[in-house]
């Protein structure tokens, strides 16, 4: 049954495939009744997934109708320990031997703590992702990360643990809310601006949120996936190359704290991140003269499709934290920053006086 599969949907990863549709539910139940047929199964869900995705996967996978749901809230702070324990008690309670299944029925919250769930339970069950958020489908599908968050630490407990494979299909996209695809937009973006210039320059120039054409999503997904590979299956372990995938996210990651701290409602990561690419390419232009005009086409895009987020109160505590960051760490040369558009460099130094100068073109190009 999986021969029926349109060679253009799998992209073999290295020791799994992905599939990538419009509808990879069938996909998931003739690999779960060719790999998995009489073994328990579970899938975890949280309320919007299990609202919106779930009755998808009921209606036409007959292989999961017997399977446990495990249902955990939604939210970043439910990435959490306690979380993870309460997950560790029902397997336990439900007797789940290490023959057993577990299908991640969300965004990355869910096949992070799901996927750090299986891989610890009885030293490690195998997992499948079916990743419902456009940032889980191009980002979290590939590399191998399973984890937490613990206190305030992101992601610092966990290990890398690959799923037997991921089924993304884009048809669960359509419940998701314009923001958190938006978010996830700008990992895509990124994909193109750091490895192919073909795929940033076809989204800069086609993506509209209203008509986006399906098969143009599904095709951006395919080669984003395939770039994150790429990049991944150089390093693994996260010691070098994989330092690519940061663009954007040095300066990113300190307004997502920033805006954590400050906002009542806070920015999402792809909102941060799409910010931080626009300084990092100021840092670009200063350190590797790329050129004008890339990130004008930048400015263009982003200011189109996110609303402008004033920095100007946050210069400190974004400079206080890379600053301790580069102090704690150790890392002295801590950006990805472009040559050129598809050309990226690891481990650039950057003044704290050019970041700061970063931060306030960011300001002066979208206050209007
Ligand atoms: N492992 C990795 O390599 C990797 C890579 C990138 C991000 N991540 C992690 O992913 C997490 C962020 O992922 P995310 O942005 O997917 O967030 P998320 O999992 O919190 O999902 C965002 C929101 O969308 C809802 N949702 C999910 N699918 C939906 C659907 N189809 N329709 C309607 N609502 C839906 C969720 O319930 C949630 O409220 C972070 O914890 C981050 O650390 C991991
Ligand atoms: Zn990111």
């Amino acid at each position: 049954m999986m021969s029926e599969i349109a060679n253009d949907s799998i992209i073999n990863v290295g020791n799994y495939n992905v599939y990538v549709d419009f509808d990879c539910i069938e996909y998931l139940d003739a690999y779960l009744n060719e790999h998995y047929k009489n073994h328990e199964k579970l899938v975890i869900v949280d309320e919007n997934t299990e609202k919106y995705c779930l009755p998808l996967i009921d209606q036409s996978s007959s292989s999961l109708s017997k399977a446990e749901i495990v249902q955990v809230e939604s939210g970043e702070h439910n990435k959490s320990l306690e979380i993870a324990s309460s997950i560790w008690e029902t397997l336990i309670s439900y007797k789940v031997s290490r023959d057993a299944i577990l299908i991640n029925l969300g965004g990355g919250v869910i096949g992070d703590l799901g996927g750090f769930v299986a891989s610890t339970y009885k030293r490690g069950i195998p997992f499948i992702n079916v990743p419902t958020t456009l940032l889980s489908q191009v980002d979290a599908s590939v590399g191998g990360k399973v984890g937490i968050n613990f206190g305030s630490h992101k992601n610092s407990i966990g290990v890398f643990r690959e799923p037997q494979a991921v089924f993304i299909s884009t048809q669960f996209l359509e419940t998701l809310e314009k923001r958190h695809f938006l978010s996830g937009l700008v990992e895509l973006c990124k994909h193109g601006l750091i490895k192919d210039r073909d795929l940033w320059e076809n989204i800069r120039d086609q993506f509209t949120f209203k008509n986006l054409e399906e098969e143009q999503l599904i095709h951006w997904i395919r080669q984003s996936v395939e770039i994150k590979h790429q990049v991944v299956s150089q390093d693994f372990e996260d010691k070098a190359q994989r330092r690519l995938l940061n663009f954007g996210h040095t300066i990113g990651h300190a307004i997502e704290s920033a805006s954590l701290v400050a906002d009542f409602r806070p920015l999402l990561h792809g909102e941060a991140v799409a910010i931080g690419i626009i300084c990092e390419s100021y840092l670009s232009y200063k350190n590797l003269g790329l050129d004008i005009s890339s990130i004008e086409d930048m400015i263009a895009f982003f200011s189109k499709n996110f609303d402008y987020y004033p920095l100007i109160n946050h210069y400190d505590f974004v400079l206080e934290m890379i600053h301790n960051d580069k102090k704690n760490v150790g890392i002295r040369n801590n950006f990805t920053l472009l040559k050129g558009i598809g050309d990226a460099e690891i481990n650039v130094n950057c003044s704290e006086e050019d970041i700061l100068e970063s931060l306030e073109f960011y300001d002066r190009a979208f206050a209007h």
